[in-house]
């Protein structure tokens, strides 16, 4: 069986959380990352834009070799799969459903709390996703989470003032229609890097629910759409192109990845 390329993309660095959780999951793969840097954040942007520029970084990395794409992307999945999946000939997995099945599986009294970007809690993409498996899915949009946590401001007290805020609105906006969630689900790229914090801020709410994170359980479900490699130990390699500074997005990278990121191309895309 050839090793296989896949091709991962996001808006910005955040998508490396996904790449991270891929690496180990299929040796000998090489992995070809887009941060489109240019045009983030497109959490705030239209349906629109967000497809027009999805499609465009998802043809680069068809025409690079990809044959399998990952959308690491909560607001591309959300906004923009089906226009992906139009666009090009190769198999597309998003976030979205991997993570809604991490949820589900979660999430003991069938109700969880989704935070993520305004693009995405208004498309609903997650709250219908979750329907369809019988999960009630709350959307809470948290727009001030992408800049801190590309500020690096991990364990600091702004950090969790602002998730504080966020999540005691987001339980009681739930409270009020007697819900209570048992599943946190992380819809946003960014948030992993938080998720300890997440949950200690939970816990300090009186919230008993499990964190989720949709970076994990999305490298599970491309691993197994994958054919297992015939030789284990070949090395896994990783390319990364950036639309924008190619040395902001090493060093930022490496917090997402927690890893050196030794080589970044700059690409134009036209942003
Ligand atoms: N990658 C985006 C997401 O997962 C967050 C950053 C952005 O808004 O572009 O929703």
């Amino acid at each position: 069986v050839p090793h296989p390329t896949i091709g991962v993309f996001d808006s910005g660095f955040g998508g490396l959380t996904v790449l991270r959780a891929l690496l180990p999951k299929h040796p000998g793969a090489h992995y070809i990352y887009l941060g489109d840097t240019a045009r983030l954040p497109y959490g705030a942007k239209s349906q629109a834009t967000i497809a027009r520029y999805a499609v465009e970084s998802a043809r680069f990395l068809a025409t690079q070799g990809a044959d399998h794409l990952v959308i690491a992307c909560n607001t591309a999945t959300a906004l923009a799969l089906p226009e992906i999946r139009a666009a090009i000939p190769i198999p597309v997995t998003g976030v979205i459903a991997p993570g809604a099945n991490a949820a589900h599986a979660a999430a003991t009294n069938a109700t969880a709390l989704v935070l993520a970007t305004s693009a995405t809690v208004q498309s609903h993409a997650y709250r219908e996703t979750c329907a369809a498996l019988g999960l009630r899915a709350y959307e809470k949009a948290c727009p001030l989470l992408v800049p801190i946590v590309e500020e690096g401001w991990i364990d600091h007290p702004v950090t969790r003032d602002v998730l504080r805020i966020y999540l005691r609105e987001a339980l009681d906006e739930m409270a009020a229609e007697n819900l209570t969630p048992s599943a946190v689900l992380l819809g946003c790229t960014h948030y992993p890097l938080i998720a300890e914090v997440v949950a200690e801020t939970l816990r300090e709410l009186h919230s008993t629910a499990t964190v989720v994170d949709s970076a994990e359980a999305t490298a599970r479900a491309v691993a197994a759409s994958l054919t297992p490699s015939s030789q284990p130990d070949t090395p896994t390699t990783f390319t990364c192109y950036a639309t924008d500074s190619i040395e902001k997005f090493a060093r930022l990278g490496s917090h997402f990845l927690r890893q050196p990121i030794p080589e970044v191309h700059l690409l134009d895309l036209g942003g």
